[in-house]
């Protein structure tokens, strides 16, 4: 079984273990553009679970391609010791250790100060809004001097391999795209710089392994593509491209788009191995790719950052115990807000070193979960892992809480039944005794006799104090647990702090209602991650939602909704309905921590029933609080 995918692959110099790959993804995990204690641990854990090769994050070659304040300085001299330490950390494991040489051109996500931009051309760059100037010829040569110098350097710290960055639209593919290059000199040519870059990098590590990544979506790429494979010893293909909406959310593709979504694209088998990368989440349909044809090995990057060992569980047949990545792009929401990698799913991601994973508890405690929402199914998990006699208590019929409830959203199902199924799997081995449709108060849950009690009881939604009159007024929640209504004038009241509002106007819209949002915050989705909010942008203008900025609710009256502008108050809009949806915010479902701690009870509150937050908070806080229980803490 996944014979294909678990047999060695030959690299030029090098041969992988195996056929799985963790691609460059950065970590944050960086200081001063070196990397961390963090960031060894990191990827130590990926090498001890078994991966075949990791290609380390993007990694500047000059400081005028650093992407962020986070991003690692191939360039500078003093990073080979940092790297010659993760050498030794990564490759007693056996794993293979290559490094992405990078250049951001035109494409810069850095705070100010931010160093001058520099392109093939002078032309702005929308996501990201970077003016860049034209590079000169001298700024050429000292690019490709800086490739060389960076791989010189990863040489002596003792890497195995580099790959050079020219997909999603960075400075190698500025060079060969139509219209990012306006010159008129040698370096018109659309890969005259790749080619070079290659050459200086040869020629300045020349035993190491040497590859290209491109964008398998991107015309202009498959155009240079023969040109390359005199040049390497591999090639790794992605999706999506970094100067637009659009193409960015190619980048991480998120449900509901398909999974293997690249194996859709041909087009770059040209002679060397071809990794390739984009949705794969199960060795299952990798092996088949491999097996196919397809690729010779397979990017498996948000599925190892969810869990580490997936490669060590596929080679044992214990497929069903890998933890799935569910595709929500909270990894690289991290990376926009320049905090740490983590994990939705796997608390312990980015968090190697500080959080480590549960052993057998010295004493066996009784553990009363209240709530199988996220933070209560991560504590519950968590305490069964220890050895602990755990009890789950859940009203509703089903796990997963307000996650489960946005399943029925076709944005949030896939998550909402990946996270239930890693859930379903970790109760089950740690022998939980979840309880659904049963109501917990002080009473059933002191008469449990417990030694510790998590509560997670959750959070409800906000009720705004302006008159609704005239108007049936319901909550989002309401529109997502259904049945939904048809034919109907409805107005999405959404805040932008969650994506309930518009979730319920993308399912309203599609079971043939009018649907006006009215957005009371400065951008649509304001909280929500890039990826998730851009794709519901998407999603909402082809479902003829009709998005009305800067509303803020003011009151319903005989038929209509009124608002006045969020910044100019004195301008109202009255908007025409006979159903208000209200997403106005959540507010804490307290009481039962309060009331069990009054009876001396050992109380531990988890998520949103503190304060609503994401499902990151809730896991890491189930997570954290079964983690600390340790008996002189609750009996001493
Ligand atoms: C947090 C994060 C950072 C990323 N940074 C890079 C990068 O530095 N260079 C790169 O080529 N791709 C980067 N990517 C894209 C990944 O290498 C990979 O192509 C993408 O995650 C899709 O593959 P997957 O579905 O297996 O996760 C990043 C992805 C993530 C999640
Ligand atoms: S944060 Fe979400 S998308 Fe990223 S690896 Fe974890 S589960 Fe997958």
């Amino acid at each position: 079984m996944l014979d294909a995918l678990l047999s060695p692959l030959q690299i030029g110099p090098v041969e992988l273990r195996n056929r799985i790959v963790s691609t460059a993804h950065q970590t944050t995990l960086v200081h001063d553009h070196l990397p961390t204690d963090d960031f060894l641990a990191y990827h130590e854990a990926r090498a001890r679970g078994g991966v075949g090769l990791i290609v380390l994050e993007a990694t500047a070659v000059d400081p005028s391609g650093l992407l962020t304040p986070h991003t690692l300085a191939g360039y500078r001299e003093d990073s080979a010791a940092g790297f010659a330490r993760l050498v030794d950390a990564v490759r007693p494991h056996g794993a293979r250790l290559f490094v992405q040489l990078f250049h951001g051109g035109r494409e810069q996500i850095a705070s100010p100060p931010r160093t001058p931009a520099i392109s093939a051309s002078a032309v702005p760059s929308r996501r990201f809004h970077v003016e860049p100037r034209a590079a000169t010829a001298a700024d050429i040569e000292a690019f490709i001097e800086g490739y060389g110098r960076s791989a010189a350097t990863m040489a002596e710290a003792g890497l195995d391999g580099i790959e050079i960055s020219a997909a999603h639209n960075y400075l190698a593919a500025q060079f060969f795209t139509p219209g990012l290059n306006r010159r008129d000199d040698e370096w018109a040519e659309p890969a005259h710089f790749l080619l070079a870059v290659l050459d200086a990098v040869r020629a300045a590590a020349p035993g190491l392994a040497l590859g290209v990544r491109l964008s398998a979506d991107s015309e202009a790429a498959r155009e240079v593509v023969g040109e390359l494979v005199d040049r390497v010893d591999y090639l790794s293909v992605a999706l999506g491209e970094s100067s637009t909406y659009l193409g960015a959310m190619g980048i991480v593709p998120p449900p509901p788009f398909p999974e293997n979504a690249i194996g859709d694209y041909a087009g770059f088998r040209v002679g060397p191995p071809l990794v390739g990368t984009s949705r794969i989440v199960d060795p299952v349909s990798a092996d088949r790719l491999v097996a196919g044809g397809a690729f010779e090995a397979v990017g498996m990057t948000r599925a190892l950052i969810t869990d580490p060992d997936l490669p060590r569980k596929a080679a044992e047949g214990d497929v069903d115990e890998i933890l799935r990545c569910i595709g929500c792009n909270a990894c690289i929401a991290h990376y926009h807000a320049g905090t740490p990698i983590a994990c939705t799913q796997n608390p312990r991601t980015g968090r190697e070193r500080t959080l480590p994973r549960p052993g057998q508890a010295a004493e066996r405690h009784r553990v009363v979960v209240v709530g199988a929402g996220p933070g209560g199914l991560a504590a519950a998990a968590e305490a069964g892992a220890a050895g602990h006699e755990v009890v789950l208590l859940e009203r509703a019929e089903r796990i997963g809480g307000q996650f489960a409830l946005a399943g029925s959203a076709p944005m949030h199902e896939e998550p909402a039944l990946s996270l239930a199924r890693n859930y379903e799997r970790l109760l089950a081995a740690g022998e939980v005794d979840l309880r659904l449709g049963t109501e917990a108060d002080a009473d059933a849950v002191a008469a449990l006799e417990p030694d510790l009690v998590v509560v997670g009881t959750g959070a409800r939604p906000f009720v705004p104090d302006v008159p609704l009159e005239g108007v049936t007024a319901i909550q989002s929640w309401d529109v997502l647990a259904g049945p939904l209504p048809t034919g109907r004038k409805v107005v999405v009241a959404d805040w932008g702090g969650d994506a309930s509002g518009l979730a319920s106007a993308e399912l309203l819209a599609r079971a043939g209602n009018e649907v006006a949002l009215a957005v009371g915050s400065a951008t649509l989705g304001e909280t929500l991650h890039q990826y998730q909010r851009n794709l519901y942008a998407q999603r909402l203008y082809r479902a003829r939602v009709e998005i009305l900025h800067h509303l803020d609710l003011l009151a319903a009256e005989s038929g209509a909704v009124r608002f006045a502008n969020l910044f100019a108050p004195d301008l109202e809009t009255t908007l025409p309905a006979d159903l208000l949806v209200l997403a106005l915010g959540r507010v804490p479902e307290r009481g039962l921590g309060e009331e069990l701690a009054a009876r001396g009870l050992p109380v531990k509150e988890v998520g949103d029933c503190l304060s609503p937050r994401s499902v990151e908070e809730a896991i890491l806080e189930g997570t954290l609080a079964a983690r600390d229980l340790q008996v002189t803490k609750i009996r001493g």
